[in-house]
């Protein structure tokens, strides 16, 4: 089986990712990761000296590759804007059983505050500024978050374990 994680950053897509693997034997892929190995540099430096379209095509061919090549039995945890391309949604609905891990704006910022610095759309913003970037384009990302994965409605409280229940509740 394949299992992807999407949703905003900070949502905890790679925390749930790795614990899954872990828990079911599976390789967990990180899919930042794929594209910083393909790029020879980091997504910070892709996103400046390149700019997002190059990065999004980089995270397109990355997505497909992933998907044509690995084995079976992995959970990849995708960037939180995977979903912005119309083909990366559907081969995630396709090719992989696809949670969306939904967290509040308000709880996003929190978080995010502190891990800033590798994430070039919100590196540069201070914290009314990245209130406002998140719930804008939360809002903007959302049907496509929707539309790719089941829905886990969470309230950023719960731990992994509480998180991975409601996975395997899916899944079984
Ligand atoms: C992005 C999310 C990041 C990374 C890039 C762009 C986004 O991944 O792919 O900075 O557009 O939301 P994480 O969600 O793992 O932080």
């Amino acid at each position: 089986m394949r299992i992807s994680f999407i949703g905003f950053m900070g949502s905890g897509k790679s925390t749930c990712a790795k614990a899954l693997a872990s828990d079911m034997g599976y390789q967990y892929i990180d899919l930042d990761h794929c594209i910083e190995e393909n790029e020879g540099r980091t997504v910070a430096s892709i996103f400046y000296e390149f700019g997002e379209p190059y990065f999004r095509e980089a995270e397109h061919k990355a997505l497909k590759e992933i998907l044509a090549n690995k084995h079976h039995d992995i959970v990849i945890a995708c960037g939180g804007g995977v979903i912005l391309n119309e083909l990366n949604r559907q081969m995630l609905r396709e090719h992989t059983t696809c949670f969306f891990l939904n967290v509040q704006p308000a709880v996003l910022t929190e978080r995010l505050f502190f891990q800033k610095e590798n994430r070039p759309l919100i590196r540069d913003k201070n914290r009314a500024e990245m209130i406002s970037f998140i719930e804008q384009e939360l809002s903007r990302r959302m049907t496509f978050y929707k539309e790719t994965g089941v829905e886990l409605l969470l309230d950023g409280h719960e731990d992994v374990h509480t998180i991975l229940n409601k996975v395997h509740q899916h899944l079984h």
